[in-house]
Parts: structure tokens; C-alpha cells; sequence
């Protein structure tokens, strides 16, 4: 059985009266509505991505209506309740959680780098290398294009031996490189913390 069929019909009438503010629908309960929250929406995105948006029932109304149209599991009749939900269990009074964050600097610092400071590559050839080979997948700034991810920051960056790893041999739709000597690989990675700003 579909469960958000299932919910709907042991939907209980509604939440603590006194800190439900005026809204045009009784909001679903507590264990309805976090098992429709559960079921219906935190299959594409995390749950702290939703708790991060501390909006008003009419915006959470278009939200979800907006969500159902990408394929989210709530049926009609429980839009105006859930939405209800939605703006009780997450008020725009309380401050948002601020979601745990590690910036690309903070992330490559963890990692061991060369003492010498930045690697022994060669930005300058890493840029003719890069130009050659990678930017048609990557893009002319590494910013992602015709079909890689971004590499500006890209976490990869900070993990020399995995780097060096994945341009020789490749991954998924990305094509190894066998031909490329280390010099080229280590100017490669130079060139790509360089305008990641993290040497
Ligand atoms: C089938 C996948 C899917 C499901 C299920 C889903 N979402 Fe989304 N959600 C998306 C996508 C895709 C976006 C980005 C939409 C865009 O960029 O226009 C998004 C964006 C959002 C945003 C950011 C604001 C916005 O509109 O871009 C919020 C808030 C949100 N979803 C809440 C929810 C809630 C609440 C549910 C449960 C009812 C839900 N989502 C279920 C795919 C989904
Ligand atoms: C034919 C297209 C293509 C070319 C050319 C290409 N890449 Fe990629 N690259 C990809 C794709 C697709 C991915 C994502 C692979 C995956 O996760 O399955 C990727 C992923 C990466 C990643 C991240 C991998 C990870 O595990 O996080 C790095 C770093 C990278 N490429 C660097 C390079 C460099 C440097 C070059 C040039 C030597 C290059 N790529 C050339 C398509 C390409």
C-alpha cells in the first residue's frame, strides 16, 4: 500500500491547539506528519536541507505542492495539512540549525601536505596540461562542464595519492590517463589548488 495512502486514512485531526498558529488547515500530527516527512521528502534531500527553510504555511503550501510535481509522495487532500505541519514543527521564530559546514581550506588542512609548502608541481604546466586534457570535460575554469563535476575545491584536490590514482586509471565516465608522468599529474594538482585558492 502506498504509505502515504496509508497515512491519510489514520490521519488523527490535529496538533497541540495552543502553539498552532492561525493556519488554514489543522496540521496533521505529530507521528503523521513526521512519517509523511519521512516517507515523502527525505528521499531526495536531507532532512536538515528542508529544517533550514523557516518559511510561512502559504510558502510551505507552494513548497510541497512544488515537491509533488518532483515526485514527492503526498496526496492532495494532504497539502493544506501538511504544510500545516510543516510550519509548526520547523517555526521561523526559532533560528534555523546552522548545518555543519567545512570549507575547502579547513577540509584540505586535515590532510597532510608537503612541507615545503604547496606540491612540487608546476602551475603553469599544470594549466597547458589541464587546458589539453581536461577541460573539455571540466570546463576552460574547471567550474564543470560537458558532463565532469567542478573542480574547483573539488575534495579530491586534497588527497594526493587519490588524485594521482584516479587521472592514471580513470573513474566512471572519465577516461584514465596512462600517458601523463607524475610531473605533469603533481602540475596538474598545482595548478587546481591554485585557483582554489589553497596552497
Ligand atoms: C523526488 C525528489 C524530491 C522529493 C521527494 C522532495 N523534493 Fe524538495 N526538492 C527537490 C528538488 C529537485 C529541489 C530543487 C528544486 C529547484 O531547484 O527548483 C527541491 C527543493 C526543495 C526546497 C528548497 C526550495 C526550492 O523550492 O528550491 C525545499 C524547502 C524542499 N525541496 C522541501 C521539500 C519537502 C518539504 C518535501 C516533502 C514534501 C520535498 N522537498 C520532497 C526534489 C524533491
Ligand atoms: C571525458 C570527460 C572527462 C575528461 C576528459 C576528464 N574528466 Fe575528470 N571527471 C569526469 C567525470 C564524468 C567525473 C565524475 C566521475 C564519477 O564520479 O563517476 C570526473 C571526476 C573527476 C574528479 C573528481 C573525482 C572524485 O572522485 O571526486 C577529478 C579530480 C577529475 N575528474 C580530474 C580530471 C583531470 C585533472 C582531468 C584531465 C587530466 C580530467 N578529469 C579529465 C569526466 C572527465
Amino acid at each position: 500500500m502506498n504509505p502515504a495512502a496509508q497515512l491519510n486514512s489514520t490521519a488523527a485531526p490535529g496538533a497541540p491547539a495552543a502553539s498552532a498558529p492561525a493556519a488554514p488547515a489543522e496540521p496533521l500530527g505529530p507521528k503523521e506528519g513526521g512519517a509523511l516527512f519521512a516517507t515523502a521528502c527525505t528521499s531526495c534531500h536531507t532532512s536538515g536541507f528542508i529544517e533550514g527553510s523557516r518559511i510561512p504555511v502559504k510558502a510551505w503550501t507552494a513548497e510541497v505542492t512544488k515537491m509533488r510535481k518532483w515526485g514527492a509522495l503526498v496526496d492532495e487532500e494532504q497539502v493544506a495539512p501538511f504544510a500545516a505541519w510543516l510550519a509548526l514543527k520547523f517555526p521561523i521564530a526559532e533560528d534555523a540549525p546552522k548545518a555543519p559546514r567545512m570549507s575547502a581550506k579547513a577540509a584540505l588542512a586535515t590532510v597532510k601536505r608537503h612541507p615545503a609548502g604547496g606540491p612540487p608541481g608546476d602551475p603553469k604546466h599544470g594549466k597547458e596540461v589541464y587546458a589539453q586534457s581536461c577541460a573539455s570535460c571540466h570546463g576552460a575554469s574547471a567550474l564543470g562542464a560537458g558532463g565532469g563535476p567542478s573542480l574547483v575545491e573539488n575534495p579530491a584536490l586534497g588527497q594526493e595519492a587519490r588524485f594521482a590514482l584516479l587521472i592514471q586509471k580513470g573513474k566512471g565516465r572519465m577516461p584514465g590517463y596512462d600517458d601523463l608522468k607524475s610531473n605533469d599529474i603533481a602540475s596538474l594538482l598545482a595548478y587546481l589548488q591554485g585557483i582554489s585558492g589553497v596552497h
